[in-house]
């Protein structure tokens, strides 16, 4: 017989679409299994200070197309102290919470992490975060949303950079992470993609574009946030100095990238990790992320799941396609 009883969730960290139905999920599946659950508001800042909804089927009902996350989010300074972390810890005894379901990314696992050892509090995480970071899943909620978001917006830019024979340098979200960049920068064609994984540099990028072919003007580079050069405006600053023949204009794509209607294949990772997630817990998972590698659930270990960018998408092979590509 499973000890838990009553569920918190919360979500943390930045948002991503898909959050809404991974909670729906949790909910549904908890009660599915007739175990409370509460809803802990704004993440661990919310945790901390008690800020906690009793949540019932009705709770959830119409949110599994919408972005942003009903619970809000939250990224808590407090609760990397010693301090937050056994207050938190009281709270949750206080208000019979028995069991943690935590929805975000590396942040939100580190935190998970380092609670869960302390007090020996079962947490299963969900990853939630656009950035698809994470070791121990194929894929992150809200990725698959983002990148579309991205290659919607490019595709845009590259009627109008067509029309003009402009160079746009597009850059696109991924403060430690380049794969945001490296699969939309696939989709939409570019000539090249700077991620911060990859270390092109910026004398990498005129190189590509001295070799690439001189008929064509109008080009696309996307320039993950991350990446080593600086952003975009640094790289547009160099190329307009280096090739001043080119018409070159700047584009930010910026939060559009983390709102928006989860993408059905987000909308049913989501689904499956929140099912995974509360039956976990049931069956005595703790420390750990729910993912999906190679179309199976698996749980890994918090400390595994975070911190580690996944090396087969950055591979020499991801990267010589982007270069064969772009002839
Ligand atoms: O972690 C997700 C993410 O969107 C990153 O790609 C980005 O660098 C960061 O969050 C921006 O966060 P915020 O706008 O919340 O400061």
């Amino acid at each position: 017989m499973s000890k838990i009883k009553n569920i918190g969730v919360l979500t943390s960290g930045g948002d991503a679409p898909g959050m809404n139905a991974a909670i729906r999920a949790v909910v549904r599946a908890a009660i599915y299994y007739d175990l409370q659950v509460t809803g802990i508001l704004r993440g661990y800042e919310g945790l901390i200070h008690a800020d906690f909804i009793s949540m019932e089927r009705k709770s959830v009902a119409n949110i599994i197309q919408r972005g942003g996350t009903i619970l809000k989010t939250a990224r808590s300074d407090y609760f990397r102290t010693t301090e937050g972390r056994a207050k938190a810890y009281d709270q949750l005894t206080q208000h019979g919470i028995d069991g943690l379901i935590v929805i975000g990314g590396d942040g939100t696992f580190t935190g998970a992490n380092l609670f869960s050892s302390e007090y020996n509090f079962p947490i299963v995480g969900l990853p939630g975060t656009i950035d698809n970071d994470l070791q121990g899943t194929d894929f992150t909620i809200g990725y698959d949303t983002a990148i579309n978001t991205v290659v919607n917006a490019v595709d845009k830019i590259r009627d109008t950079a067509e029309s003009h024979d402009r160079l746009f340098i597009v850059e696109v979200m991924g403060r430690d992470s380049g794969l945001i960049a490296l699969r939309s920068g696939i989709g939409v064609g570019a000539e090249a993609i700077l991620i911060p994984e990859a270390n092109m540099g910026v004398e990498g990028l005129v190189n590509r574009l001295e070799i690439g072919r001189k008929d064509k003007a109008s080009k696309i580079i996307i320039v993950a946030e991350g990446d080593e050069v600086g952003g975009a405006f640094n790289v547009g600053e160099v190329l307009k100095e280096r090739f001043p023949h080119y018409d070159i204009r700047v584009s930010v794509l910026g939060h559009i990238q983390r709102g928006g209607k989860p993408s059905c294949m987000d909308r049913v990772l989501a689904s499956r990790f929140g099912v995974a997630a509360v039956e976990g817990l049931i069956n005595g998972q703790s420390g750990v992320m729910v993912g999906q590698v190679n179309r199976e659930l698996v749980f890994t270990p918090f400390a595994q799941a975070i911190k580690h960018i996944d090396a087969q998408e950055v591979s020499p092979a991801w990267l010589r396609l982007v270069e064969i590509l772009s002839l």
